[in-house]
This record gives C-alpha cells, structure tokens and sequence, in this order.
C-alpha cells in the first residue's frame, strides 16, 4: 500500500465522503465481512446533508487519507467540552487531569483497501490530531454492540468498553433488520 498523505475535509470533498462511508459501511462490497453492519441495517448510513453540516461546524474536522489523490479513508473528529476534575488538587492528593475528550466517528476505509492497515494509521493519525487541535488527553466513541469483531479490532488499538450504553438511534430511513443491538461506549487514554 502507498503511504497516505492526510489532510482535512472540505466542502468539495462531501460527496465522495459519502460515497466511501455508504460503500464501507453497508453496501454488498463489504457485506458478509466482518467489517460490514449491512445485515443489521440496510439505510442509508449518512447524507450529503450531513456530511456537509459535519464539515461547516467549528467543532469537528474530517480527517482524510489520501491515497494517490483518492480519498481512501476518513474519520470524524469532534472536540467535547472539557469536564473539569472531580476533586480539586489539594497539598496531600496529586492534581487530578481534567477529562478533555475528543469524539471518532464515522470512520470508514476504500472496501478495495480493508486489511491492508490503512485504518490502523487513521486512527493512530486521528489521536494524534484531536492532542493537536484540541489538547484532547481521551478518545471516546460508541460501536454497535454485536460487532464484536469490530470491538476487539479497536481493544487491539488500546481502547476499553466503558459499560455506558446509548439505545441506537432508529429512526424512519435506518432499515434495521432488528432492533436487538444498542450503542456501547469505548475509550482511550491518550498521552
Ligand atoms: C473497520 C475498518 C475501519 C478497519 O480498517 P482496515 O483498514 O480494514 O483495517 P486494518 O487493515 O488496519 O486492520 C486489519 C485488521 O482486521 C483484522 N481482520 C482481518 N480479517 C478479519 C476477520 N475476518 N475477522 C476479524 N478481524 C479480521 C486483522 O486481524 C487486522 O487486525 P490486527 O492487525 O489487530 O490483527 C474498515 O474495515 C471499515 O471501513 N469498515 C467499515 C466501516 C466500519 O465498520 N467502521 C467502524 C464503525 S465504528
């Protein structure tokens, strides 16, 4: 694999955004596959709408991989709002660090390109960048709860299921094929 170059989103880039999300997440070139969620959901998984919206905001970047001028992986990033530590630093207790987390999403890699390690360096890239631009100290985001493939991928990069679980957010469009799933919580320590 040639080596990615990485820069953000702009707005020209929404439709291919699209394209790849749609074609890694749930399309029949993935489906079957561990990393497909087509036999969950058959929707769609987003919109140029929403990819457009996700690019404007002063919160969120979209994180790119380039390869030979081909948009062949993303991910989204978005700064939360620090928490502030629970307990102040006294003369006797150390300093706690307050939680300053930074929100993955969306994260898709070119179907023609999956194992070869391009999401392996999108992540690494996406922690480095959230330090950068937001001085993120974690990492948090949510997976589909019976990916289990998915799951320990991400165990493997250093992420811990945190036991905090959110219902999956059905709506009209999302054509679940059950709704016997939910959202669970992962996250990462970063520096
Ligand atoms: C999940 C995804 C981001 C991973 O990216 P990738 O570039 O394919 O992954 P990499 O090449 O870096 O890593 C390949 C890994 O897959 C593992 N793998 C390969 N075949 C596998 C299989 N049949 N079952 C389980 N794991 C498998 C390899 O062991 C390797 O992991 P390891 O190095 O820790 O052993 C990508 O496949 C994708 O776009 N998936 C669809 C969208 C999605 O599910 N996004 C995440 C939503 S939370």
């Amino acid at each position: 694999m040639t080596e990615p170059t990485f820069r953000y989103a702009r707005q020209a880039d929404t439709p291919a955004l699209v394209s790849l999300i749609e074609r890694a997440y749930r399309s029949p070139e993935t489906a079957g596959s561990w990393v497909s969620e087509a036999h969950l959901l058959t929707g769609p998984r987003t919109s140029n709408e929403e990819i457009s919206n996700l690019i404007g905001r002063e919160d969120s970047r979209f994180l790119i991989a380039d390869i030979d001028g081909r948009i062949t992986g993303c991910c989204l990033l978005q700064g939360l709002n620090p928490e502030p530590a629970s307990a102040p630093a006294t003369p006797c207790a150390p300093k706690v660090t307050s939680l300053n987390a930074a929100y993955f999403g969306m994260f898709a890699i070119e179907p023609n390109t999956h194992g070869a390690g391009l999401g392996k360096l999108v992540i690494a890239e996406a922690e480095l960048r959230v330090q950068d631009l937001w001085g993120a100290n974690q990492m948090v985001m949510t997976v589909i709860s019976v990916r289990t493939a998915l799951i320990a991928w991400y165990e493997r990069r250093g992420y811990r299921v945190t036991g905090a679980t959110l219902p999956f957010p059905f709506s009209e469009t999302s054509g679940e094929t059950t709704r016997d799933f939910h959202l669970v919580e992962m996250r990462k320590d970063l520096a």
